[in-house]
């Protein structure tokens, strides 16, 4: 076999959204008992976003993947590889991903979900980016999304105002320049399971009244034992992945940690001996969107200049599990260049053009099947 040139997975489009329906601190004050104050000394936290009760996790995604594809100024149809982290998937099964890919119109992408808690973007963006370098697909969707809102207890107050919702999306493309994913560590400790877990709506306590009336479907948390952890699990995937990959701290150009806490994040930042300025926040206005923390504020790094090409960038994260992970990036990209008006209005085109495919692929399933049943009828005996 020729020997072929080695493949890296290049970022070449970024995007996220969020919900527009803003709760802030002062509003949650109205209805649990707790404080601005408290919340915001504890935490970091100001407001976040909550979505639309007609907005699933698939339209979050969605709409943060049209975004990255309008940045890399690509044809969807090219994608060959859908991946979105999730623990707040729309269904348990089908997938978020098959459902992106759909309303996208994206034609035989393979699509699948991937639960590594809060970890799970850092996770996906890893497998993506060993599949395109193994030559396996050329073209990666690569999705945080998460409605937390939907599983949260807004009676419990120790929860309910960490969380919000939102998703964020990155396109890795297959590039002989080495640029992308330089390393990445994850790990995971299945012995801490019930520090974070939703306790029902699985296989082991399927949903029945019991479960609803002892309030078994919405997120459980040790906040102080996960505290404990995160900080220890930042500072030992971080170092983790700079010993990898040989690049030192100091060429280090911006480490974006998943936004859960301040004080985490603050703790972290002091172990390991980092600059303030080159630690990328943005939690005050989102909370902690779980799966989507990390790409969102990827994304608002690079729209507001803070990545450059040829950057170093550390995505570092720790979650449910428990998971933890670490990617050392080299930023690839220019900036993009403002798109003209015409290839905007294309990108808006796209989406009745993928709901059009979409709704006449369900049609033929259903004469298809419909037909099926006429033929079987015909062939009783
Ligand atoms: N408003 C007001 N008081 C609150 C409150 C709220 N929203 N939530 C908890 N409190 C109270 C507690 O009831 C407790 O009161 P008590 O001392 O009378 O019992 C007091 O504040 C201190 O609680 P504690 O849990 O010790 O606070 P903390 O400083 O550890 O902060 C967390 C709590 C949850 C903010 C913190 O533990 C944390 O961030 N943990 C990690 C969570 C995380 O990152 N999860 C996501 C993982 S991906």
């Amino acid at each position: 076999m020729a020997n072929r040139p080695a493949l890296h997975a290049e970022i070449v489009g970024w995007g996220k959204y969020v919900p527009s329906k803003v709760l802030t601190n002062e509003d949650l004050a109205k209805s649990v008992d707790t404080s601005d104050e408290w919340i915001k000394s504890r935490t970091g936290i100001a407001e976040r976003h909550i979505a639309d009760p007609k907005e699933a996790s698939s339209h979050l995604a969605t709409k943060a993947a049209r975004a990255a594809i309008a940045v890399a100024d690509i044809n969807p149809r090219q994608i060959d590889l859908v991946i979105v982290a999730t623990v707040t998937p729309d269904y348990l099964f089908p997938s978020v991903a098959c459902q992106v890919q759909d309303a996208l119109g994206i034609p035989n992408a393979a699509a699948f979900d991937l639960n590594a808690g809060c970890t799970g973007f850092i996770y996906a963006l890893s497998v993506a980016s060993r599949l395109i370098a193994a030559g396996a697909h050329k073209l990666a969707l690569v999705i945080g999304a998460e409605t937390l809102s939907r599983v949260l207890d807004w009676q419990d107050r120790t929860t309910c105002v960490l969380f919000g919702d939102g998703a964020g999306a990155v396109l890795l493309q297959a590039s002989e320049a080495p640029a992308g994913l330089l390393g990445c560590t994850l790990g995971a400790d299945g012995s801490g399971a019930d520090l974070l877990q939703l306790p029902a709506g699985g296989s082991r306590r399927p949903a029945c009244e019991d479960t609803v009336k002892n309030r078994q479907h919405y997120l459980k948390m040790n906040g102080p034992e996960v505290y404990r952890f995160a900080v220890d699990a930042m500072v030992r995937a971080s170092r983790a992945v700079i010993e990898q990959t040989g690049v030192l701290m100091d060429d280090v150009e911006l480490v974006i940690p998943h936004q859960a806490n301040v004080r985490i994040i603050q703790s972290a930042v002091k172990a390991l001996k980092l600059p303030p300025e080159k630690v990328f926040t943005n939690l005050a206005r989102y909370g902690n969107t779980s799966a989507a923390s990390v790409p969102i504020a990827l994304c608002e790094a690079v729209e507001q200049g803070l990545v450059k090409q040829g950057d170093h960038v550390v995505l570092v994260g720790f979650g449910a599990g428990l998971t933890w992970g670490a990617a050392l990036v080299q930023w690839g990209a220019p900036l993009p260049v403002k798109l003209p008006f015409w290839k905007l209005a294309l990108y808006h085109a796209v989406r009745p053009l993928a709901l059009a495919r979409s709704t006449s692929h369900r049609a033929a399933l259903r004469a298809r099947t419909i037909i099926s049943r006429v033929d079987l009828n015909g062939h009783k005996p």
